[in-house]
């Protein structure tokens, strides 16, 4: 079907790139508006073939409403969450998208035009007047979707998840979990799936409300089904296993997290947070955020409740320089936690006057993989940069999440350094540095990569890499299947949608 949205579609603001960088024009034109809503349409196969072992669902995040009655948002992260299913089998490959149906979305959509504040800088019409005092959050749900029991949660980390029917995409509404989640509790985009460190596999995740001083509740879901034993009852998939909340000093930013089967380690980025600009309806509220000159970041350890350290108390060390809204995984060795993340050496703020598709990435700090040890007796930490390659959403094999892994997946500039738009796949072997790569460039784009073990397999790298690649000269999206290895090419199939640059997605293995 067609949404009857206001039938502008991309228009993007072309600036000229010095010679040898990539097109301007491609990289922006990703930035439309989604006008279609598909239902299982079939997806061709133009190269390669689809390995018979693969088989499952794809799901994709990302705004996929950019625009409304000629008012664009100021940072594509304000667009509406729209959800994508890829579905790959024997019988060939089809695309199902839906937007969540939010309540902001819903009220925009029949009043067709912008309604709502958004966090990252998108104002009501009207300048600071008429967005003074409107202090309410638009729950956009667009950063991430998950599988947790029978339904899909489409994530957004300032409010609570959106449940939706995991295939026909339909959106049941705002999900409490089954009664766990207070009305407006933030919960976390970002959940960690321990792939079975203490017997069953588990959702683990969070929220935090923060203030001067921030509180994270910590909570582990069943992803599968227990049956009962002596010792504890069966549980349904999607049940709540355990909670604790904790409280910290200080304001606190926290977009992502890692686990490791005793622990689950947070970094307090060094950042200040000066709401009055957002409260007097100049900026957004992430546009309040910044730098805190000579501020010292904290990692927060908090123990697990299914660890050896259960019930005791948080333990807090000085965390590296820069800031960081992603890790790549964190596992345990003998006194030390060893926490990887991708770094930035400043906070790369949102200029309130900056049209977001003219950006210059010049001016943007370049994300970069740092190994952070922490040591639990003698209080320190040492840091190591893995890469000097500019990188962006990073996975190991998630049967290694937590636990030590020799691989890494993730998102690549085709410049060696600097930053830029992400156009290739790296595989990075953590332990001895060699690394491959696979490029989109020069007219492609590519978005989070996904890791997909071989089911059965026992290597480490054996399985699939999956990337969403806007494809710049037919101006819509690709499939491209990679085997994860050496990131050859194992298939390429052309969608019939174009997304949007997205954010977070999982895969979900049939059956
Ligand atoms: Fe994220």
């Amino acid at each position: 079907m067609t949404l009857a949205a206001n039938g502008v579609s991309a228009a993007p603001q072309a600036s000229a790139e010095p010679a040898g960088q990539f097109d301007r024009d491609d990289w922006a034109s990703a930035f439309c508006n989604v006008e279609q809503e598909l239902d299982s349409a079939p997806v061709p196969v133009v190269k390669g073939a689809i390995p018979a072992e693969l088989c499952g669902t794809l799901y994709r995040n990302g705004p996929g409403c950019l625009e409304r009655d000629g008012q664009w948002v100021h940072h594509p992260f304000d667009g509406d969450g729209m959800i994508v299913a890829l579905c790959l089998g024997a019988d060939g490959a089809s695309l199902s998208n839906r937007f969540v149906r939010t309540e902001g979305w819903q009220a925009e959509q029949k009043a067709g035009r912008v309604l709502y504040r958004g966090v990252f800088g998108t104002q009501k019409p009207g300048g600071p007047r008429a967005n003074a005092f409107d202090l309410r959050f638009k729950n956009i749900a667009n950063t991430h979707v998950v599988r947790l029991g029978d339904q899909l949660l489409a994530l957004w980390e300032a409010a609570g998840p959106h449940g939706l029917d995991p295939h026909s995409l339909e959106t049941h509404g705002l999900s409490d979990l089954g009664g766990v989640l207070k009305p407006g509790e933030p919960f976390s985009a970002h959940p960690r799936f321990d792939p079975g460190h203490h017997g069953s596999p588990r959702m683990v995740t969070f929220g935090v409300k923060t203030g001067p001083r921030s509180t994270i509740r910590l909570m582990e879901f069943a992803t599968e089904a227990t049956a009962a034993t002596e010792d504890r009852q069966g549980l349904e998939a999607g049940a709540l296993i355990s909670e604790r909340s904790d409280s910290f000093n200080g304001f606190a930013f926290l977009h992502d997290f890692v686990i490791t089967p005793n622990w689950a380690v947070f970094l307090q980025n060094a950042i200040n947070f000066n709401p009055l600009p957002f409260v007097l309806g100049q900026k957004g509220a992430a546009q309040c955020l910044s730098s805190k000159p000579g501020g010292q970041a904290k990692f927060w350890l908090i123990p697990r409740d299914c660890g050896a350290f259960a019930g005791q108390s948080p333990r807090i060390f000085d965390g590296p320089d820069g800031f960081v809204f992603h890790h790549l995984n964190a596992w345990e060795e003998g006194e030390e936690i060893i926490v990887e993340s991708i770094n930035y050496a400043d906070y790369p703020s949102v200029d309130p006057d900056q049209d977001f598709r003219s950006i210059d990435f010049g001016l943007i700090p370049e994300g970069l993989l740092e190994r952070c040890r922490i040591n639990l007796i003698h209080n320190s930490i040492e840091t190591l940069r893995l890469s000097d390659r500019c990188c962006e959403f990073a996975m190991v094999n998630p049967r290694h999440e937590g636990l030590p892994a020799r691989y890494a997946w993730m998102a690549v500039t085709e410049r060696k350094t600097g930053n830029a738009p992400l156009q290739a796949i790296k595989k990075l072997d953590l332990i001895h540095g060699d690394c491959c790569q696979w490029s989109a460039a020069p007219r492609g784009f590519v978005s989070e990569p996904m890791m997909v073990p071989r089911p059965g397999g026992d290597a480490e790298d054996d399985g699939w890499v999956l990337v969403v690649v806007w494809n710049g000269a037919r101006r819509a999206s690709d499939l491209v299947i990679l085997n994860a290895d050496d990131l050859s090419e194992q298939a390429v199939l052309e969608l019939p949608l174009a997304i949007p640059h997205g954010l977070h997605g999982s895969w979900m293995a049939a059956g």
